[in-house]
């Protein structure tokens, strides 16, 4: 029996994990490391740091699980998306690494726009400018740390670095450079007009592979490091949505994730490229070749009901504490037992600005309709559904640029509350199911190795063979009707508060 490698390089740890052939995990290890914070709205990594815990998993996994490095079929590698990780001729990082949550670059946006036009931005690239994405980091390192650029030879997303150091080799593949804003998504290329006008050096980009493509293979000083065998395959891999979409079976067109954790990503699969005019959702190619991907992000998800936990539900954690259970279990009760719309309060959670459907920095929060007989429970419930209502605008969006949504999975903390998973089958008005696997990112990037190890015949066919559906909960029609005056609602508010949250960001 071949064994696969997922390695997931997340924001918060690295992610090293050791499955069979048929998917079951033989030996996890994650490995933490800090996140910078040097201003407000910057967000930036040590590469090493993610490399040192790539080698510190590895060991652990290969030691632990007993299986011999020569039984290792494959390495899929995937990770956080956009970050700009800048090397020296000599292969040596420059600077620490401008992660995708860092939000320095509005000018650079501006200028990306100037550069090409808004229109052209989003015909090509499939995605406004965005502060998150890699394009308008590097113009930023070039704006303002001159001296660096000047030295870089190489330009690197977090994951690829990890490849590169295991193989020496520069490659990225499609779905996670598609998250640069330097691709021609319809071709699945770097794009000649963007590098031209933004004055890119297009040797300064790595090879582009499709997800499940042979990319390199362990080279000695990496073996020596992590005991791996010596020659094992490295495939492309995936940016973590798109690896976690294979992780969750969503391959084919018509089906699609919800993730909810600190923030919640909807991911769902279309046979043709698929661009919002309007660059509400974004547009990304997807780990299965030849077919492509629309994608939302809500910032503030889990983290709104971390933060209503932390500094309104402390009795409630206080009573979880003294039974030994999670405080979001005893809120999820609580808010349970209060009817659909809360009594009449609805939540935007924009406490971390907004990307999709409202890319704006500037707005934030809102409880609305806040009267004095709303208790906590009250508070609970509609945070809960302001999540959950977020996340049916983005689906809105998918409908109407022409991806059919009719088979969701719910992964992520947020999926293991019932309450949350009943919401979201409501408000999308469709199933909305639960795997068996727990994980998904690193098994997608497994699979994707299992696809370039010859094990799986495509990646279709990985996910017919690994993923089991474990629970499907069905929309309720009457639920869903005594949500939708709330959601119409909720819609409106962003529009009626989009001036004042403009006013309240200046003053
Ligand atoms: C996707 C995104 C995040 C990061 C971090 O666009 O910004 O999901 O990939 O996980």
């Amino acid at each position: 029996m071949g064994f696969l490698l997922g390695i997931d390089i997340g924001t918060s740890g690295t992610k090293a994990v050791l499955y069979d052939e048929s998917g079951v995990p033989r030996a996890k290890k994650t490995v933490e490391y800090p996140l910078s914070q040097p201003q407000n709205g910057w967000a930036e990594q040590n590469p090493d740091d993610w490399w040192r815990a790539a080698v510190e998993g590895i060991k652990f996994v290969l030691e632990t699980s007993g299986v011999p490095s020569a039984g290792v079929a494959g390495i899929g590698l995937s990770g956080q998306m956009h970050g700009l990780v800048m090397l020296d001729k000599d292969g040596k990082v420059l600077r620490p690494s401008i992660i995708w949550c860092d939000q320095r670059t509005a000018k650079e946006c501006e200028q990306i726009n100037r550069a090409l036009g808004a229109e052209n931005v989003i015909a090509i690239t499939a995605n406004p400018p965005m502060t998150g994405f890699t394009a308008s980091k590097i113009l930023w390192v070039r704006n303002n740390e001159p001296e660096v650029y000047e030295k870089c030879a190489h330009i690197l997303l977090p994951k690829d670095y990890i490849r590169y150091r295991l193989t020496g080799e520069f490659a990225t593949e499609v779905s996670d450079a598609s998250g640069m804003q330097l691709m021609d998504i319809s071709r699945r290329t770097w794009s000649a007009t963007v590098l031209e006008k933004l004055c890119i050096d297009k040797a300064l980009l790595p090879s582009m592979h499709e997800s499940p493509d042979i990319t390199g293979r362990v080279q000695a000083s990496a073996a020596k490091e992590t005991g791996l065998a010596k020659g094992t395959l490295v495939v492309g891999g995936a940016g973590d949505n798109a690896a976690a979409a294979v992780g969750t079976g969503v391959v084919r067109e018509g089906r699609a994730f919800t993730t909810i954790g600190s923030s919640a990503v909807v991911y769902a699969v279309s046979d043709n490229v698929r661009i919002d005019g309007k660059g509400r959702v974004h547009g990304l190619c997807a780990s299965v070749p030849g077919k492509w991907t629309v994608m939302s992000c809500t910032q503030g998800a889990g983290l709104s009901l971390k933060w209503l936990r932390d500094t309104v539900c402390v009795p409630e954690i206080g009573q979880a504490d003294r039974h030994g259970v999670n405080p979001y279990d005893v809120m999820g009760e609580m808010a349970e037992r209060i009817p659909i719309g809360a009594e009449r309060l609805i939540f935007l959670p924009y406490l971390m600005g907004e990307r999709s459907p409202h890319p704006d920095p500037n707005c934030r929060g809102v409880f609305f309709g806040l009267s004095a007989m709303h208790q906590r429970a009250h508070l609970i419930r509609a945070v809960m559904e302001g999540v959950a209502f977020s996340q049916g605008e983005c689906v809105e969006v998918f409908r109407e640029t022409g991806v059919p949504v009719s088979d969701m999975v719910i992964t992520g903390g947020g999926g293991r509350s019932a309450l949350w998973r009943q919401m979201l089958a409501d408000i999308y008005n469709c199933p909305v199911n639960t795997l068996s696997s727990e994980e998904s990112g690193t098994l997608g990037a497994a699979m994707l190795a299992g696809v370039g190890a010859g094990i799986f015949s495509g990646v279709e066919q990985a996910a017919d063979a690994i993923v089991k559906k474990e629970n499907t909960v069905l929309p309720n029609g009457d639920a869903a009707a005594a949500y939708m005056p709330y959601y119409r609602l909720y819609q409106k508010l962003y529009r009626a508060l989009k001036a004042g949250f403009d006013e309240l960001a200046v003053i």
